[in-house]
């Protein structure tokens, strides 16, 4: 049985290491507004800072945001314009506050497409940031599951050309070793706001025993009563990766 809403159960559920979150409905909520979807990023970047604060506090360990997605360059020029000046600003302002409260930063996806200045930013956002051990951000950024799985799958096919691997060494283990986020904690609970229920190219390889959450709150509205709402129904999953939980192995071996 799982009692959602009380105190004490907030207090003693488990909680996910690594919370990854697909931020979407910033156009929604600026259209209700009758506003330009630039007037909801600029809203929707506003939320970080309280979300990270939020996830430190209920020690979740990693935070992983899905920023901008390799699809996303498809949008209208001025608004894709936007979006990358409004991440240059985020690193430039929020670096200094995330290393004060030891916070790793961590960018992932591709970065040839982004302008020098925004590389700049991204450089040393990681780099002031670097020593922080009380929690790790990961925004993904020109971010896709399948061009990570396909990166990780190069670097594999390179080793093996090169002969620095045996063919029959490429399982699973192997390719896992070479996708993004490889060194934390596996993805144990993925939030997408705005209503729509897919995973739109995020993390595709990270999220095979992910709980998923979907909420009907737009972006801009995300608050931390809805994070706990995320977490309480967290809480009530039976994970049980393919296995039996201990209720069924009881009843079948009676
Ligand atoms: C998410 O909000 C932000 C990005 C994809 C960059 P949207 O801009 O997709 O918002 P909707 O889905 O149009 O409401
Ligand atoms: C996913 O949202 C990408 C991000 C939130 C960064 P989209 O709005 O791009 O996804 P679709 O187009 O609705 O699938
Ligand atoms: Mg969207």
């Amino acid at each position: 049985m799982c009692f959602v809403g009380s105190e004490t159960a907030m207090a003693t559920m488990t909680t996910p290491r690594h919370v990854a979150i697909i931020m979407d409905g910033n156009g929604r909520w600026a259209a209700q507004r009758g506003l330009s979807p630039s007037a909801g990023h600029k809203a929707g970047v506003e939320r970080i800072r309280d979300l990270l604060e939020a996830c430190k506090h209920r020690r979740i360990e990693v935070l992983t945001l899905f920023a901008f997605s390799n699809e996303n360059w498809q949008r209208p020029s001025t608004e894709v314009k936007l979006l990358m000046g409004l991440f240059q600003a985020y690193l430039r302002r929020e670096a200094k506050r995330m290393r004060e409260q030891g916070v790793c930063l961590r960018v992932i996806g591709r970065r040839d497409r982004f302008s020098s200045s925004l590389r700049r930013a991204i450089e040393e956002a990681e780099a002031i940031t670097a020593a922080g051990t009380d929690g790790s951000l990961v925004i993904a950024a020109d971010y896709g599951g399948q061009w990570d799985i396909t990166c990780a799958a190069s670097a594999l096919a390179k080793e093996v050309a090169a002969g620095r691997r045996p063919l029959a060494s490429i399982d699973e283990t192997a390719l896992a070793a070479k996708m993004q986020l490889a060194d934390l904690p596996p993805v144990d609970l993925l939030i997408r706001s705005s209503g729509e229920q897919r995973i739109s190219n995020f993390l595709l390889w990270q999220l095979a025993y992910s709980e998923l959450f979907f909420t009907d709150t737009l972006w801009p509205d995300f608050d931390q009563q809805v994070l706990d709402s995320a977490l309480a129904a967290y809480g009530c999953r039976n994970r049980r990766y393919g296995g039996r939980n201990d209720e069924c192995s009881q009843t079948a071996s009676s």
